[in-house]
């Protein structure tokens, strides 16, 4: 049974049925009666988005939506959402009445039939058109503008987004029709699009803050923070300057949140996803090949709702987080204890509301949620919030507002209960707090009046030269080490935007669960080595970027703070022959170093063993110059001294140019190994680089890393290892081989039959008689890394005669035994003497 249509519409009907079943792109705007079957589709003006069918489910759900022309697989609207179809015999129509109504069945369009409607019908309408305008928005709009909508339009799809919120479009509600705009995940990304409980959505109490939460538990994730004229001041900054508007409104009608691409360099969006994360996605306008850039949004341990409890405050620079408001302490006793963050803080002295009270400026944090707070919309200044929640008992904070206008306050807001969800962010664009104190806390924090005003001015002249000199080092500093930053990590241009980036004067602190995610929750799949220190994984970041991930083992009882020293002070090497550490995670008791990844693994997969014929001589003289300078960075260079301990070619990565980055260096500091050894005379390295003073429990200098050196430039030549444990008949001592077949002038012997070919005659004997040089008993003898480099480098520098060598013979030593260089370990341990 049709509905009440007029008998000439029927007849259009069937007339555009058989058109549009000719063309399978259909005009931009269509008017009453025509329709969209399964296989057609509607393209925006501009060409960029698209309304059609589109398959989910592995095929077996079919739903209306749009998407991008040149990225078909990206959905950023959907309408039947929760009433898929499961054949392809389903169409759009739009009603007389304006109503927009997919049908499950085209033969068969009556009520049974319909799997979605607009709910937009209305009996005044004239003439309704559909169109899909250029911004992506689905609008249904009437010649008489009978229309309920703010836009004029009798609907649109921006006033429903599902998981993508689009240029243009307002997250936040309406205060009189109670429309609430806001994102809900898919239930499983790129399959099954219907409504999971992830949402993104503004408060409709107190600041109307904008937070992530899992709706059926009301769960707050994570909150953006209130805006502050410019920002959600918990969100990476967003330059306005960089391609994009943001908008923030608060009027009678309503309030929302949107943004803008203000030329049209970039199409932006951002997606909620079912795994309780929320990002922004860009594409360059002239790059729709390639993937879409993301940037997560709540990538910090900080950002995670309440996570130091009621009146707790997370500093991402304590390196246990969780700190109290001044004044407060935490609730689980003394101090904190770990993974108990979620009591929170309670004051040392109560407040009970008498002329003993005044407040105390907490600087630069993301202020507390605001639910329960009183937002006092009014011209009042600064002062007049402090005398009303001073003559309210039950206020404990206030703080100013920005609202649209940024720099010039708004009104104020006011706590009653907890205060939730502070973060401290110690990069200075963050908000005031003016918190309630008993003055006796507030003594010995600061005194208000005992000062003379005098005093005061002297102290605030020279704050401000302090302060502009201190600027100027740290801007210095930051443009350093921003620039190092962005030779580092490939970060999409778009985002190299400096305010995206967190700034850390120390090492990049990463999340545990996105490195936990990067790597399949530390699959063994993902296991690409093992040392004594702990297991490497590769991992996968969420922008693409492949990084190797060392887990290290738990069992030695460092100090929190002598990792970060350590970590940063590793950060701060670069050197193109060095690994570069790109970051490093500690939360809970998990100590983990994020590197560079390195396509090509390690020297010892090309040295030894069948793909010996890979690497040609030429390459083979680059890697060991590359790991020379390495080195003498490493010693000299860096202004350090830092002793690697343990060189050998399972430390010595290859890039995809098969340029050598020396790994691992740093890590016996890590570790406290000095002190280690110092106490227990533990001896560190791997037999067979391991210098005879080493082993003999001498002391220990770079020259020991010289040593290893040269046998390591030894075996590159020879592509034999240096066994000091003889496992089979024909294991040799390189080190003995090596020094007879030179004095007997037939050192070319030594090289791997492969290099024969391409090796440069002289070039080979003058290493070989290098690396001699390098493994001499005596670390004396030996020459440094910047000697080695000279001579490596220079044809005509002149090359001393080695001495002979006892070249340590560990066999003989039964304490060796259980001991097989071949073990890939990257660290053996054994008793010295
Ligand atoms: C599409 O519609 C416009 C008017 O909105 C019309 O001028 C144009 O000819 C139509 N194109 C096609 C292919 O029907
Ligand atoms: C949409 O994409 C298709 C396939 O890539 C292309 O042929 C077509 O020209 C595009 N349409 C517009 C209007 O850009
Ligand atoms: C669509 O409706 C017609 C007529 O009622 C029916 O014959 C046909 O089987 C239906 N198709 C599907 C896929 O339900
Ligand atoms: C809808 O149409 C189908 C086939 O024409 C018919 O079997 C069914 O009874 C109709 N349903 C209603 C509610 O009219
Ligand atoms: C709109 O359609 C629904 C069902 O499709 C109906 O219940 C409602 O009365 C209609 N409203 C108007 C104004 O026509
Ligand atoms: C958003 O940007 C587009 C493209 O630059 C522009 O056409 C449009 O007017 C802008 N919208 C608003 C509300 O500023
Ligand atoms: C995109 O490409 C067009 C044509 O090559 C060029 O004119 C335009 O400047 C480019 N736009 C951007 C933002 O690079
Ligand atoms: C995008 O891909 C198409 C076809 O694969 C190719 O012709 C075009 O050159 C590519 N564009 C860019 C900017 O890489
Ligand atoms: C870190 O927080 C603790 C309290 O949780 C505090 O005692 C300590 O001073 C803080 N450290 C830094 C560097 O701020
Ligand atoms: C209020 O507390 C202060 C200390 O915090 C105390 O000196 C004062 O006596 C208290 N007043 C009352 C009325 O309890
Ligand atoms: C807000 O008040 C309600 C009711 O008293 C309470 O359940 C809730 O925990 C409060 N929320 C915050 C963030 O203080
Ligand atoms: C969340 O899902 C998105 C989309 O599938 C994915 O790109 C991202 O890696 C996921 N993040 C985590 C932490 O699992």
């Amino acid at each position: 049974m049709m509905r009440k249509f007029p008998k000439s519409l029927f007849l259009v009907i069937f007339l555009l049925q058989l058109i549009s079943s000719i063309t399978s792109t259909k005009n931009l705007s269509y008017g009453v009666g025509d329709i969209i079957r399964d296989g057609e589709t509607v393209i925006s003006e501009n060409g960029i988005f698209v309304l059609g069918f589109f398959k989910a489910n592995n095929g077996r759900s079919r739903y209306l939506g749009l998407w991008y022309n040149f990225s078909t697989d990206t959905i950023v609207w959907i309408a039947n959402r929760e009433n898929p179809i499961t054949h392809s015999f389903g169409v759009l129509q739009l009603t007389g009445e304006g109503n927009l109504i997919i049908y499950q069945n085209q033969s068969t369009t009556n009520d049974s039939s319909i799997v979605w409607s607009s709910n937009s019908n209305n009996s005044n309408v004239v003439n309704p058109t559909a169109k899909l305008l250029n911004s992506g928005n689905l609008i249904i709009s009437s010649s008489n503008h009978g229309t309920n909508d703010d836009d004029g339009f009798l609907r649109e799809s921006f006033d429903y987004p599902t998981d993508t919120l689009l240029p243009e479009m307002k997250l936040g509600f309406n205060k009189k029709t109670e429309l609430q705009r806001y994102l809900t995940a898919w239930k499983q990304s790129n399959v099954d699009p219907s409504p999971s409980n992830f949402v993104m959505k503004m408060e409709t109490t107190g600041l109307h803050e904008v937070y992530t939460l899992i709706s059926s538990k009301n769960r707050k994730v994570v909150r953006l923070g209130s805006w502050n004229g410019e920002w959600f001041v918990g969100t990476p900054r967003q330059k306005t300057n960089s391609g994009r508007s943001f908008t923030y409104v608060d009027n009678q009608d309503e309030v929302y949140f949107k943004f803008n691409v203000t030329e049209h360099l970039i199409y932006e969006r951002i997606v909620v996803f079912p795994n309780n994360s929320y990002w922004r996605l860009a594409k360059g306008i002239n790059d729709t090949n390639s993937t879409w850039s993301s940037y997560p949004s709540n990538a910090d341990t900080c950002d995670r709702y309440a996570f130091c409890g009621p009146n707790g405050i997370c500093n991402l620079k304590n390196l246990t987080y969780c700190e109290c408001f001044p004044g407060f302490r935490p609730k689980s006793g003394n101090s904190w204890i770990q993974n108990k963050y979620s009591m929170g803080c309670a004051r040392n002295l109560e407040l009970n509301c008498t002329d003993d009270e005044d407040f105390f400026l907490v600087n630069d944090v993301k202020t507390p949620e605001t639910t329960n707070s009183t937002f006092l919309d009014k011209n009042l200044s600064i002062g007049q919030c402090k005398d009303r929640c001073i003559s309210n008992c039950s206020c404990i904070a206030y703080a100013p507002v920005y609202l649209e206008i940024k720099n010039i306050p708004r009104g104020c807001i006011m706590w009653y209960g907890d205060l939730i969800d502070t973060v401290l962010f110690n990069r200075g664009d963050g908000q005031q707090l003016y918190l309630r104190m008993p003055k006796s806390e507030l003594q010995g924090k600061y005194s208000r009046n005992g000062w003379k005003k005098i005093v005061t001015i002297v102290m605030v002249v020279v704050g401000v030269i302090i302060i502009s000199l201190s600027g100027i080092v740290i801007l210095i500093r930051k443009k350093k080490i921003l620039m190092q930053r962005r030779n580092l990590t490939e970060r999409p241009m778009l985002y190299s935007n400096e305010d995206d980036t967190i700034l850390n004067e120390e090492v990049p602190l990463f999340d545990f669960l996105s490195i936990a995610s990067s790597t399949n929750n530390f699959s063994t799949d993902n296991k690409i080595g093992q040392g004594g220190f702990g297991v490497v994984y590769k991992g996968t970041m969420e922008n693409g970027q492949e990084i190797a991930v060392k887990r290290l083992s738990s069992s030695s009882g460092y100090e929190l703070n002598d990792f970060m020293n350590e970590a940063s002070l590793i950060s701060k090497l670069r050197h193109r022959n060095l690994l570069q550490l790109l970051g490093c995670c500690m939360e809970r008791d998990e100590r983990i170093l994020i590197y560079e990844f390195m396509k090509n693994k390690s020297l010892d997969k090309f040295i030894f063993g069948e793909n010996r014929h890979l690497i040609e001589w030429p390459k083979r003289a680059e890697i060991i110059i590359g790991i020379a300078r390495g080195l003498l960075y490493l010693h000299q260079d860096s202004g350090l001294r830092i002793i690697h301990r343990d060189l050998k070619p399972g430390n010595v990565l290859l890039d995809e140019a098969m340029n050598p980055k020396i790994s691992d260096f740093g890590t016996a500091r890590l570790f406290g190994i000095e002190q280690v050894e110092e106490n227990t005379r533990r001896v560190i390295g791997t037999f067979g680089y391991m210098p005879p003073e080493y082993a003999n429990g001498g002391i220990f200098s770079i020259k020991s890393d010289v040593f290893s050196f040269g046998v390591l430039l030894l075996e590159i030549i020879s592509g034999k290892k240096n066994r000091v444990y003889y496992k089979y008949e024909n294991d040799v001592n390189l080190l003995a081989q090596a020094w007879t077949l030179c004095k007997e002038q037939k050192s070319l012997m030594l090289l791997d039959e492969c290099l024969c070919q391409s090796c440069l005659i002289p070039q080979v004997s003058r290493f070989i008689q290098i690396g001699l040089l390098c493994v001499q008993d005596k670390a004396i003898d030996r020459p440094t890394m910047s000697d080695v480099l000279h001579m490596l480098t220079n044809e005509n520098s002149s090359i001393k005669d080695a001495k002979r060598s006892a070249f340590w013979n560990y066999s003989s030593d039964p304490n060796f035994e259980q001991v097989d260089s071949n073990n890939v370990a990257s660290l053996t341990q054994l008793d010295g003497r």
